[in-house]
């Protein structure tokens, strides 16, 4: 039986509708070969919202994603509003949303796809078998914490960390669950050696992990932890964090699976989820149809999977990736000396071409969905 299913859909900036579009472009794919219908509004968010508008994030564009089943979006972001106070800029708009709408676990998945094992910067031997998700804590900490304060002409600033023990219990478990349906490992990244709010989170890690005997529990300083991103990334299953040092290492893991445009997460909390790849607006690729499209493919999977339920739909488009990588299809982020890189939309048929030429059904491959979080 197909499903119905509204998905409000959020380009953004810069890169953002290009990627999106490529996203569309393969839910529809999803549509035409399981016959389901997904009922897609477009709404507005970031700089575009501030020129059209007045402010990052309108009013009919959070109801929409209020009402919707999952939502979509690209990215945010325009150097030109870099000056501007906070509630002006076009992150802000962001950030709203993931607080209004509770989001406060962001799944960011990253794993090596066989095809691209030598396109990062690690060795193949040392990258060989990467495969872990970063859990990033995403409505709490400096993001989001009161007082907070910039004053230019005095030379001072100020912003806070704070979390509360319900906050930092709830991403744990997110992450111990997530564990379970992979290979029973939680990394907890603080700071506990120099900050009081990390010595929280780490007290909790260490209740949480006794409340969960069967997961193996490993505590790390976020310094040292992005150093072993690099030298042991397949030691790495589930790696929980609170929000900022998520938004960093999880740019980490993209270079190290060859490309920050590969990556996707999902953003869940209550109610209908966000689904928006990892990378931001890349304003100097914007327009020319050069994005990778791939992490916002990938995202589209974990809406399907994560946001709809739809998990053989969601290990479909991962094949698909994975077939036209196979094949050689490369961006130009990705592309060696000597390949012809394809640019978004070439990238984009070629996955879209994958999904509607398989029409035999599959089990899904070992381990796809775990890696992208099965719905808690
Ligand atoms: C991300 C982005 C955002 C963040 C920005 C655009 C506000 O970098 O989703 O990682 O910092 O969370
Ligand atoms: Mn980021």
């Amino acid at each position: 039986m197909g499903k119905r299913a509204r998905i409000a859909v959020l380009p953004g900036d810069g890169i953002g509708p290009e990627v999106t579009a490529a996203a569309v472009a393969i839910l529809k794919a999803v549509e035409a070969r399981f016959g389901h219908t997904f009922v897609l509004s477009e709404w507005l968010l970031g700089a575009r919202a501030l020129r059209e508008k007045g402010m990052p994030l309108p009013d009919d564009t959070l109801s929409a994603c209020r009402d919707a089943d999952a939502v979509l979006l690209g990215a945010v972001g325009d150097p030109s509003y870099d000056l501007a106070p906070r509630d002006q800029r076009p992150e802000y708009g962001l950030l709203q949303l993931r607080k209004a709408l509770g989001l406060y676990a962001n799944i960011r998945p990253a794993r090596l796809y066989r095809a691209l094992a030598d396109a990062g910067p690690l060795k193949p031997e040392i990258a060989r078998g990467l495969d872990l998700v970063v859990v990033r804590e995403l409505t709490g900490g400096l993001y989001f914490g009161t007082p907070r304060s910039v004053d230019l002409a005095a030379g001072t600033a100020v912003n806070t960390l704070p979390y509360t023990r319900p906050e930092i219990e709830r991403i744990l478990e997110k992450a111990f669950r997530l564990a379970k349906t992979r290979r029973n490992k939680v990394t907890s990244v603080d700071k506990s050696n120099v900050l009081e709010t990390s010595q929280l989170w780490r007290a909790v890690a260490i209740e949480k992990g006794k409340a969960h005997p069967d997961v193996t529990l490993e505590h790390q300083l976020v310094d040292s932890c992005a150093m072993n991103l690099v030298l042991f990334p397949s030691a790495f299953d589930v790696v929980v964090t609170e929000n900022l040092f998520g938004d960093i290492l999880s740019d980490e893991c993209g270079a190290l699976v060859g490309s920050l445009g590969l990556l996707p997460s999902a953003s869940l909390g209550d109610g209908p989820g966000l689904f928006e790849p990892v990378h931001g607006s890349a304003p100097q690729l914007a327009g020319r149809d050069l994005a990778n499209p791939i992490g916002a493919i990938a995202t589209a999977a974990m809406l399907l999977g994560d946001g709809l339920g739809l998990h053989e739909e969601a290990a479909a488009v991962h094949r698909a990736i994975e077939a036209a990588l196979e094949k050689g299809a490369r961006t130009a982020d990705l592309a060696q000396k000597g390949i012809r890189a394809l640019g978004t939309r070439e990238m984009t048929r070629a996955i879209a071409d994958e999904i509607a030429a398989a029409t035999t059904t599959m089990e899904p491959a070992p381990g796809r969905e775990a890696a992208c979080g099965a719905p808690q």
